[in-house]
């Protein structure tokens, strides 16, 4: 609550009255299920600890006045013009792209003052946009006076994304961001949907992200890349998604190139990891989840070329520690090519595997590496103030 209750404040001091409302979402970490997301398979995601708060109050006009502790600049949208995307790359095309969702499906906001702030990592595969755009979503339904259904509100922060952001990414961040429990990772399959709430609550064992704050250029261009090589795997394997696929298809099917094989190998091995995964949460068996981790790992790396020398480093170096060092698994998670990669460890051992990855990191890179653990957390609030 304190980041929650300084937020308050210094709303207070750049705008000279108590804020209203106080939104706020979580940043995700996905345990297992990468790349998958928009090939309507399986995810298992879990909310953080770290979030994205946006204060505001009414302002009596029709302007929405946007400042972020993260940015210099404050930006002031006026609700009486067409809205339109920002610059590509600029932080208000999140937000925007929410507020143009809402206008869309025919909600009036009226106007209001905001100040946001983050303690999600920006550019570490922890999903502060989607933790943006679901705070944003959580404001505007206080300022609208709506509830939206959950999924609805998902895939509204989806489109913006696609649409402001320019980015074209899968359902799985604005889900967790939105829906996430506390001491529980979600199954979600994303073809139909469904979610599954895995208890994950053992404080035997914790996740720690390793963030290796590096972060490539590539990333963009390529996502959208793996994903139309994806969807043409899918045409050439005569499916709808590579959802339908699977290996015996794979093996026979002549006339498809080795890249979108490999891809499609990803994506339908990645599947039947995640539903394996979920399996061992029910089941607490750490070492068998741990194993399924580091496949994923191995397929992210060779099969969909999504990783980078520092994620290779952080894993290899990690997976030296072994299950007897308290280190079950580690891969690199998020959408790749840099940001951060996550260990299953136990508790008890996390100072000591922190302590070490980051000196080995550190020698062989030459950059320190950031890190946390988390349990699962819960997702997007609205509190008044
Ligand atoms: C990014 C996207 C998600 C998902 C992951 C990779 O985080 O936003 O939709 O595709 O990459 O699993």
């Amino acid at each position: 609550m304190s980041v929650l209750q300084s937020l308050g404040d210094a709303f207070a001091a750049h705008y000279g009255r108590a804020p209203r409302w106080i939104a706020s979402a979580p940043g995700r970490l996905n345990l297992i299920g990468e790349h998958t997301d928009y090939n309507d398979g399986l995810v298992l995601p879990m909310a953080i600890e770290f979030r994205t708060a946006i204060a505001a109050a009414p302002n009596d006009s029709g302007r929405i006045a946007l400042r972020s502790e993260a940015a210099s600049e404050a930006a002031v949208i006026d609700l009486s013009e067409p809205l339109r995307p920002e610059a590509a790359g600029s932080w208000l095309n999140y937000p925007k792209g929410v507020l143009a969702g809402f206008v869309g499906a025919g909600y009036r906001p009226r106007g209001f003052d905001a100040l946001i702030t983050s303690t999600v990592p920006m550019g570490a595969g922890l999903s502060s946009s989607a933790a943006l755009e679901a705070a944003t979503a959580t404001l505007l339904e206080a300022v609208c006076a709506v509830e939206l259904d959950p999924v609805r509100k998902a895939l509204l922060c989806q489109h913006a994304e696609h649409t402001y952001a320019g980015v074209p990414v899968g359902i799985m961040d604005p889900f967790i961001c939105i829906l996430g429990r506390r001491d529980q990772a979600l199954l979600l399959d994303c073809r139909s949907r469904e979610t599954q709430w895995l208890p994950f609550e053992d404080p035997e064992v914790t996740v720690l992200a390793i963030n290796t704050n590096v972060k490539h250029r590539l990333a963009e261009g390529a996502y959208a890349e793996r994903r139309r090589q994806c969807e043409a795997a899918a045409r050439a394997l005569g499916v709808r998604s590579l959802r339908e696929a699977d290996m015996e298809m794979l093996t026979r099917t002549a006339g498809l190139d080795e890249l979108p094989r490999r891809r499609a190998r990803h994506v339908i091995t990645e599947i039947a990891r995640t539903s394996q995964a979920a399996r061992c949460l029910r089941e607490r068996d750490w070492r068998a989840l741990g194993q399924l981790i580091d496949e994923s790992h191995e397929s992210l790396r060779d099969d969909y070329g999504v990783s980078s020398p520092e994620l290779d480093a952080v894993v290899e170096i990690a997976r030296s520690v072994g299950p007897r060092g308290g280190v079950f698994g580690c891969r690199m998670t998020g959408g790749g090519f840099g940001g951060c990669a996550m260990a299953l460890i136990a508790t008890r051992e996390a100072a000591a595997i922190m302590s070490g990855i980051g000196t080995e990191y550190r020698r062989r890179t030459g950059t320190a590496a950031t890190m946390f653990v988390s349990r699962p957390a819960a997702g997007a609030q609205l509190s008044y103030a």
